[in-house]
């Protein structure tokens, strides 16, 4: 039997995205290593940072995770697949939108409140351990488990919905948007 095919492998797009969201991590480590020694930093700076991780790691590679691929696999592949999706992948999902809030939270208030600067540090350090992590953890089992023991026609599903859904990100111009971005902040500070 033989699978129609697309221009888009879904999985392979989405560690490519990982590749993306690594370089932020490290230019955020690096800026707060910067504030530790200096006590100074960029608000302006954090605030992209913090736009990038919302539209781009969470909005764009998060959602298409949780709408396209999660989705299929605790609907396909049983109990494994549901400990691994809804009690490992999705908490952490959650548990970076939270480091994120705070990160936000604490920058601004640090007018008022000088210890602020310990939540900046705590919390967007706290994300880039979390979120190495979970990168790590996808690309080594969950990924590698779909990729294993979805359905070939499933598969194909996922990559034609990636491959629509990367269409109408790139007619708004996100992918663009943070490429650049990132470029912008590691010029700054790598
Ligand atoms: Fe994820
Ligand atoms: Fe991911």
């Amino acid at each position: 039997m033989t699978y129609e095919t697309t221009q888009t492998d879904g999985i392979k797009l989405m560690m490519d995205e990982h590749q993306l969201i690594l370089r932020v991590l490290t230019v955020m480590r690096t800026a707060c290593l910067n504030l530790l020694k200096t006590g100074e930093y960029t608000d302006s700076d954090f605030r992209q940072m913090i736009e990038f991780v919302r539209n781009f790691a969470d909005a764009h590679h998060h959602g298409k995770e949780e709408k396209l691929l999660f989705n299929r696999m605790t609907e396909e592949l049983g109990p494994a697949a549901e400990k691994l999706v809804t009690h490992g992948m999705l908490v952490e999902h959650d548990l970076g939108r939270l480091y994120i809030r705070q990160l936000e939270d604490a920058l601004n208030r640090i007018k008022d409140d000088e210890s602020a600067v310990l939540d900046i540090i705590a919390n967007a350090v706290g994300y880039t351990d979390l979120l190495k992590r979970h990168i790590d953890k996808e690309d080594r089992v969950a990924y590698t488990f779909a990729e294993r023991h979805l359905r070939e026609e499933t598969k194909i599903e996922i990559d034609k919905a990636c491959e629509a859904f990367e269409l109408e990100q790139s007619e708004k111009g996100i992918q663009r948007r943070y490429n650049e971005m990132v470029k912008g902040l590691e010029a700054k500070y790598l």
